[in-house]
């Protein structure tokens, strides 16, 4: 009968921040693995000697993102790797789980046109074949993991955003900009005990088409807005210029992943009241615990079955 030993959290110093919340949150061991690239940038990495035998038959949670590109193919050679050391003893068993703050390539979940690749589900079939389970903060979307041979699990942040507007900024509202974040905005309005609403699209006319907020008057409301991600953060300005334009007084945006691609960051604090993101990617308003919240997730599953 194989032996799991315990847990252990293991990342290169690149996931260094939310590898140690994580293994602070779930009070265990954290490591850190050895990483650098070449000069023509491709990647090497190693399990330093000292620290293999600590991972021999353990639990091992790799805590890695698959962005910007060079982490997917780095993010491969470590679970390789790992594979490797935990299961190099024949009488002790571990188990191996990626931990993925932030899972880029997300948004092409189906093919929208033929022979188009679907992104989402080509990386994660990769990771597939190397680990016993995935565990993917705010996924966009979770339906290319249902098609997998393995358990994904799919932490949420939304806990962790609600605390933080509750313990801090008054909110009345909040606010999904678009359909795809009504699971996650309407969550969060819950935890908070405010109203929520989503923007729809009503057309005017050939030329215009106008963003509201469907069956509910932010005339002096604070709003907060809520995505899974900001990137240009043109989602986030369009639905700020028509909640002013209807009268709201306030408005606030969180997302779990803060990509603030171009001076994104700028722009939106030039339209709105606050931004903040988690700290799944390292951007200057990142200052909600993505470690937590995948802590949180993981402690509650237990080990891999
Ligand atoms: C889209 O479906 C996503 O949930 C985000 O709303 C989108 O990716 C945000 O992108 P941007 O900040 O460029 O508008």
């Amino acid at each position: 009968m194989a032996s799991h030993v315990g847990t252990t959290v293991v990342s290169t110093s690149t996931h260094a921040d939310v590898a140690l919340s994580l293994a602070t949150w779930m009070e265990t061991t954290n490591l850190t693995l050895e990483h650098r690239r070449f000069p023509d940038r491709e990647a090497y990495i190693r399990i330093p000697e000292e620290i293999q035998p600590e991972l021999i038959g353990q639990d091992i949670i790799l805590v890695t993102n698959t962005y910007p590109d060079e982490q997917i193919v780095q993010s491969i050679l470590l679970l390789q790797a790992l594979e490797k050391v935990i299961r190099s003893h024949p009488s002790k068993s571990g188990t191996l789980t990626i931990a993925i703050p932030y899972y880029g390539y997300a948004r092409q979940d189906k093919q929208f046109l033929p022979g188009e690749s679907i992104s989402s589900t080509t990386l994660a079939t990769h990771f597939s074949m190397h680990c016993d389970r995935m565990a993917i903060l705010d996924v966009h979307a979770k339906e290319p993991f249902d098609e997998l041979d393995l358990e994904v699990l799919h932490p949420t942040l939304i806990p962790e955003i609600s605390e933080f507007f509750n313990s801090g900024i008054e909110i009345d509202v909040v606010l999904a900009p678009d359909a795809g974040s009504v699971e996650r905005a309407s969550a969060a309005a819950k935890l908070m005990q405010v109203p929520f609403t989503h923007l729809t699209k009503r057309r005017i006319d050939a030329h215009t088409v106008i963003h509201e907020p469907k069956e509910l008057d932010v005339e002096g409301a604070r709003v907060l807005i809520i995505d899974d991600m900001i990137s240009t953060g043109g989602t986030i300005i369009r639905a700020t210029q028509s909640l002013r334009e209807q009268g709201a007084i306030e408005v606030h945006a969180a997302c779990t992943h803060g990509l603030f691609t171009a001076g994104a960051t700028e722009r939106l604090l030039t339209s709105l009241d606050s931004v903040v993101a988690s700290t799944s990617l390292p951007n200057p308003v990142a200052r909600i615990d993505a470690g937590k919240a995948i802590a949180r997730c993981l402690s509650e599953a237990g080990p891999p079955t």
